[in-house]
């Protein structure tokens, strides 16, 4: 049998989960078993369709499995042979048993993995031909369009072939036909499936996890490829209509080890995930090409009224305000203000009526944020929280939010979650500056490419050079302090830096304004003490390369991080190269070096890196 590394065909965490199964063995136990090792990345509602004799009997809760399968006990009672199950991390639709997964059309029952971008367009269409909708999600929009097809079709890979020709966006799906007994139909584009070979059916799953208590013979189904189950085997149907039987490859992964998706770190495998995350929360809104809330109930009217911001968060997410500062003044002309949250009420800054308080926050249950937000909501101005974790507080009690869809993000220090705040902030610093005529169409466009483009490439140019970081982070692993320092924009990102640094490795580590240092700190500076310059404005280089010269001439060692245009610096020890594409993607590449820097210096140190002493992942007490 030939050993295969499944990784990296799924090494991001999508924003569900789904199983599939049909043989000879009784499907319920296995979906529930499966269903419950995907726990681990996050969810709000969870459910399973199974076949019964001729029926399809779907049960499906908000909540976690113990809820469906104390609804399971009074609904099902009998054994089945075919299943398909999903846990939701909510996205379009909050957690509800209405909807949670499998969604039902006509003859059609699935289960979905990703983002149709097109859904509104499509659901109307549907609604004209005289379907009706229970949920909110996109996935029953996709079932209603794939039983139409099937009505059309009446063949069930011609029926998932036009379907998904239909469809824009990513997605995964699991299917089962109620004319089709036994058989488990699936689709993938942009969202990963693995089928699998047991010992007595066959499996479909987004995640090789699930499937590791059954099997460890598996298969990556690939691009645009269809997939049919039946208890004799596997048909594949390539995307050109060529069909095969999947190659099984074996793999020794064990459960613990695959919920990391072969990740030493979950916090290693949420840094690679970054572009995958920066793309997920950016695509919904950016389809025209243009800055788009709509989706979000968010007009230009909006940003136009918008006169200043007041940004409120704790710390990365905080670290993630102070660069929307620079962009909101920059790109839009807003006059902008970050704030401490635990530190908003005692000081409260003079605010307007066309004041917009930004609370930030990947939990979205942090509680010196939420405190901010009550506040700001007491004193009648209006609110936007920018959450990762659907339906939490903060997210209910703004009166308007943007969720990253960054997936769940189980290392207590945050990546992924930072990341893909700061592309939303750029994203709305250019939809405000377009409100508000301060740039035109054109540059608008080019701004929503540097993001959409530049800014996944250049995360995935510097996660290709990990090992150089990784050399880099010897430098500082056995320092007990570390300096970061930058100026301009710099000084923002140098704080997530040093954040990083410390969180997880227990290196004391600062960041500093560069030019700032000489006024006390650069006493501390002491031969081999490590200082990590940033330089990714190319206008402040010299002035932050003379203040490399000044640490250097008192011994310390400077990693430099400057963009690829920059002069060969006299001074620093290291230096990392940024592409220059863009703004965008010279920012984006400095924080996955940070990040990556910090992670590797961690390992150096054998820390507990996805859970740091003394942290939690969201902290709900002021
Ligand atoms: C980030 O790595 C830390 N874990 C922490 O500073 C975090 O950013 C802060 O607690 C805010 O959390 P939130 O984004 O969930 O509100």
């Amino acid at each position: 049998m030939k050993r295969g590394f499944f990784v990296a065909s799924f090494g991001y965490t999508n924003m569900c989960g789904i199983i599939g199964y049909t043989g000879m063995g009784n499907a319920l136990p296995k979906i529930t078993k499966g269903l419950s090792v995907l726990e681990y990345r996050g969810y709000d509602s969870v459910g399973l369709a199974a076949r019964i004799g001729e029926e399809i009997a779907t049960v499906k809760c908000r909540g976690r499995i113990g809820a469906l399968e104390e609804k399971l006990k009074m609904q099902i009672t009998a054994e089945s042979h075919t299943a398909i199950g999903h846990t939701r991390w909510a996205t379009h639709g909050g957690p509800s048993d209405i909807n949670a997964h499998p969604h039902r059309a006509g003859r059609v029952v699935l289960v979905h993995n990703g983002i149709i971008e097109n859904d509104g367009e499509l659901k109307r269409e549907l609604t004209a031909a005289g379907r009706t909708f229970l949920s909110e999600t996109d996935t029953e929009v996709a079932a209603a369009l794939l039983d139409v097809c099937y009505d059309e079709q009446n063949d069930p890979v011609a029926a998932i072939r036009a379907a998904t020709a239909r469809m824009r966006g990513s997605y995964a799906f699991g299917i089962l036909f109620e004319d089709r007994a036994d058989e488990v139909f699936a689709v993938r584009a942009g969202s990963p499936l693995i089928l699998a070979k047991g010992a007595d059916g066959y499996y479909l799953a987004s995640d090789m996890t699930a499937l590791l208590p059954f099997t460890s013979e598996y298969a990556c189904l690939e691009e645009g490829e269809i997939a049919h189950l039946c208890a004799s085997g596997v048909t594949v149907y390539a995307a050109e209509g060529k069909t095969h039987t999947p190659v099984w490859l074996h793999t020794d992964m064990t459960p613990e080890a695959a919920q990391k998706g072969g990740f030493a770190h979950f916090m290693q495998k949420e840094i690679e995930e970054q572009p995958h995350a920066i793309r997920q929360s950016l695509s919904p809104r950016t389809a025209s090409g243009l800055p788009d809330f709509s989706a979000d109930g968010i007009t230009p009217d909006f940003w136009r009224a918008v006169g200043s911001v007041q940004i409120v968060a704790c710390g990365s997410a905080m670290h993630a305000g102070l660069l929307g500062v620079r962009l909101f003044e920059e790109l839009a002309g807003v006059p902008t203000t970050c704030h401490v949250a635990s530190e908003y009420r005692y000081h409260p800054p003079v605010a307007r009526e066309d004041t917009l308080v930004i609370l930030i926050s990947q939990s979205g249950e942090t509680a010196d944020t939420l405190a901010a937000l009550r506040d700001a909501k007491r004193k009648k101005l209006s609110t936007l929280a920018i959450v990762n974790a659907v339906e939490t507080s903060i997210a209910r009690e703004a009166e308007r939010r943007i969720y990253t869809y960054a997936g769940p993000e189980i290392a207590v220090a945050t990546t992924k979650g930072y990341c893909t705040q700061l592309s939303v902030l750029y994203l709305i610093a250019a939809a405000m500056a377009h409100a508000k005529g301060m740039i035109g169409e054109q540059e608008a466009r080019a701004l929503v490419n540097t993001l959409v483009e530049d800014a996944p490439a250049a995360v995935e140019g510097m996660l290709a050079k990990k090992e150089m970081l990784r050399s880099l982070a010897e430098l500082v692993a056995q320092r007990e302090h570390v300096f970061f320092i930058g100026r301009g924009s710099d000084c923002a990102l140098a704080e997530e830096g040093a954040l990083k640094l410390k969180e997880i490795s227990y290196i004391h580590a600062e960041a500093y304004a560069a030019g700032e240092l000489k006024h006390g700190t650069i006493s501390l500076i002491e031969e081999g003490t490590p200082v990590v310059a940033l330089s990714t404005e190319q206008e402040l280089y010299d002035k932050t390369e003379s203040n490399v010269r000044e640490v250097c001439s008192r011994g310390a060692r400077v990693i430099l991080l400057c963009r690829e245009d920059a002069p060969v610096s006299a001074s620093a020890e290291k230096t990392v190269r940024l592409p220059i594409t863009s703004h965008a993607a010279t920012l984006f590449a400095a924080l996955a070096a940070l990040q990556l820097l910090a992670y590797e210096a961690a390992v150096l140190r054998g820390t507990d890196i996805d859970r740091p002493r003394n942290l939690a992942k969201s902290v709900t007490v002021e």
